[in-house]
């Protein structure tokens, strides 16, 4: 543990450096923010487990009209909507199928939710996936490899990670709802909330020149040339970094006057199934060793990191100008975001990867044109 603090110290320069992190788990967390959501409509992709069951649970006891949990194993799902009842005694909770991996699979949920879902106020985007293969989606989508920071030398330590589910998929839906959002902040005396669940890991990276350079970074970030081991280190940070370029890009695509905040959520360090390729597998190593003393060591429940999500879903109405593209911290306040975001190149970045992310999307649902010309404008600062 010591060394590798002394790692990050002496190796890169940080806003939130692994001494702030590790401060931040050891800190007590605020008390769950709460809100009078009657009326209102709040769905939670990715919610039958961990950070996403237990905000689905919190929101269940604020009684909302609907709550829509989104979850890809009907199974699962069901568990999930029985544990939710149980326990809050909620029972407008609804279970709705959608699976990240498959583009047609988001673009028939978005459909769906244009029939029968209605005004739309909160959307919580959290699902996301770590595997230890790779595995190319249907969609022909390369999956990237994920490094976590604290077994960096471990060959164990590399997994792969779907972009299209942490971030194209994500982005995707997030913009296919935009009409629900927009429409149902219009009748509402308080802005809709999108809340794109990131992570703080993205203080601890820089993209690669290769990649902050590309014209097609999300090209670039995808194709196997690139996923050899040196590259992959950072590649979970960087899959975060970009649901947070998401957020921000957006946000400046976003009239002032247009009643829909996004915010990106950081929950902190939690025990979860995020990391269970970790433990399914069945040979031993230092990093799964590293891993479980670090869980044990600093890592949260996920009702603690859940109430994150629910902060970036209902809290800081107070100021909401200040909750547009913001960045929620694992303590459940707004923080300033990563100097490589704010810098010239990570504006830079920022601009060429939304193109790109629109380029893409584009060619997968026809909606996504309509929606960026009806509700999006370019801004003044862009390179579009
Ligand atoms: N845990 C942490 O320490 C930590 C730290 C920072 C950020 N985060 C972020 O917090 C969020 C929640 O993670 P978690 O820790 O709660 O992980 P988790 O327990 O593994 O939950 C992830 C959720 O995403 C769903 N999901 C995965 N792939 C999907 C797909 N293709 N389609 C639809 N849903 C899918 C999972 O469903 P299945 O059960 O069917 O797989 C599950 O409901 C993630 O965005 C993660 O990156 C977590």
């Amino acid at each position: 543990m010591v060394i590798l603090l002394i790692y990050h110290q002496l190796s890169i320069i940080m806003k939130y450096s692994f001494l702030d992190y590790v401060i931040g788990q050891w800190s007590a967390l605020p008390l769950v923010e709460t809100a009078d959501l009657s009326g209102k409509t709040v769905l939670v992709v990715g919610a039958n487990v961990g950070i996403g069951l237990e905000a689905s649970k919190h929101f269940a006891r604020m009684q909302p009209a609907r709550l829509i949990i989104a979850c890809r194993s009907e199974a699962k799902g069901k568990a999930a909507l029985a544990e939710i009842e149980q326990e809050t005694g909620y029972n407008g909770c609804e279970l709705w199928i959608v699976d990240l991996a498959k583009f047609a699979s988001v673009t028939a949920f978005a459909d769906k939710f244009e029939k029968e879902g209605g005004d739309l106020h909160i959307l919580v985007m959290n699902a996301a996936i770590a595997l230890p293969i790779y595995q190319p989606t249907s969609d022909g989508w390369e999956t990237v490899l994920v490094y976590l920071i604290f077994c960096a030398r471990s060959y164990d330590s590399y997994l792969r990670f779907r972009l299209q589910v942490n971030y194209l998929a994500t982005s995707l839906l997030s913009l296919l709802l935009i009409p629900q959002l927009v429409a149902a902040g219009r009748k509402s005396s308080t802005p809709s909330r999108m809340v794109i669940v990131s992570s703080g890991v993205l203080y601890w990276i820089t993209p690669a020149e290769e990649v902050k350079t590309s014209s097609k970074p999300l090209k670039t970030l995808g194709s196997e040339d690139w996923c050899i081991p040196e590259h992959m280190r950072s590649r979970y940070p960087e899959s975060k970094l970009l649901n947070l370029f998401f957020v921000r890009a957006l946000t400046d695509r976003l009239q002032t006057i247009t009643p829909l905040s996004a915010v990106a959520v950081t929950p902190g360090f939690c025990y979860s199934q995020l990391r269970r390729v970790w433990y399914e597998k069945p040979t031993f190593s230092f990093a799964k060793i590293a891993l479980a003393i670090q869980e044990r060591l600093l890592a949260w429940t996920p009702e603690q990191g859940s109430r994150q999500l629910v902060f970036g879903a209902v809290g800081g109405r107070d100021n909401e100008e200040n909750m547009k593209g913001g960045f929620v911290s694992s303590h459940g306040r707004l923080v300033e975001v990563a100097d490589f975001v704010l810098s010239d190149e990570g504006r830079k970045m920022q601009d060429t990867v939304w193109k790109e992310t629109i380029d893409i999307l584009r060619g997968v649902s026809d909606k996504i044109a309509p929606i960026v010309q009806d509700y999006l404008v370019v801004p003044d600062s862009s390179i579009n």
